[in-house]
């Protein structure tokens, strides 16, 4: 069992924090507009919590829910409130056509939270390349990327008891390309597969053919 806080109280947030109850994990949410928190967490049940805007977070793992706008924002405006937490960055920074980077260095949403987040916290990227509606029902590959073997295993472990597969890319740096593949997601939906019920997925080829 993880104890999870889930930093957001929109679709992601709300279908995260369900699939975590589902999987045996605690839950807080915490939401700029409390109201909206509270809400949240009694439709979850199961002994969700709501948190204080800004507030030292109850969970290890803080996933951060928000908007890619509000992710920066949000992580400074806690500060040392989230010291030796494990940070999650879920966010997509689409270009306004939705088929590019917002931003134009190599560089990702999860860097920049670990530029301002406090000495202890470590960064993960994950979930951004799995649609909501996978999310809610599906046991679909969930790739992540960060620079702490320790953080990374908490993480992976959380994913499994959601009954999904992890599957580390990498370091932190591997997030830049992370982010790209959310394009390469939206890519798909809106041509070669035409929907959006599927997930990327790994599949090992343990022959091959001659
Ligand atoms: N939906 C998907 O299929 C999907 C898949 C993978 C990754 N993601 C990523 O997950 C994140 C959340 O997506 P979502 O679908 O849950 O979006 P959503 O339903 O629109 O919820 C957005 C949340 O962000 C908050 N928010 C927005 N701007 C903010 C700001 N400037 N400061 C603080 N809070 C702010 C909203 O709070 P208020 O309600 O107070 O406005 C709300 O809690 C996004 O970064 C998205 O790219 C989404």
């Amino acid at each position: 069992m993880n104890n999870i806080s889930i930093i957001g109280t929109g679709n992601m947030a709300r279908t995260i924090a369900a699939r975590a109850i589902a999987g045996g994990n605690t839950v807080e949410v915490m939401g700029r507009d409390r109201s909206k928190a509270a809400d949240l967490a009694k439709a979850l049940g199961d002994g969700a919590t709501t948190g204080d805007w800004g507030t030292a977070p109850a969970g290890d793992i803080v996933i951060v829910a928000l908007l890619y706008e509000g992710v920066v924002p949000a992580v400074t405006h806690y500060g040392d409130a989230l010291a030796g937490k494990i940070l999650v960055d879920i966010s997509n920074p689409f270009n306004s056509t939705f088929d590019g980077l917002a931003h134009r260095e190599e560089t990702s949403i999860a860097q920049k939270v670990a530029d301002v987040a406090p000495a202890g916290a470590t960064v993960v990227k994950a979930f951004n390349t799995v649609f909501r509606h996978v999310l809610e029902k599906g046991r679909p590959d969930v790739f992540l990327a960060g620079d702490s073997a320790q953080a990374k295993g908490s993480v992976e472990a959380f994913i499994e008891s959601l009954g999904m597969r992890p599957l580390d890319v990498g370091g932190l740096k591997m997030a830049h390309w992370l982010e790209g593949a959310g394009v390469i997601t939206v890519g798909l939906a809106n041509h070669g597969v035409g929907n959006l019920d599927f997930a990327l997925s790994i599949t090992e080829i343990s022959e091959l053919p001659v």
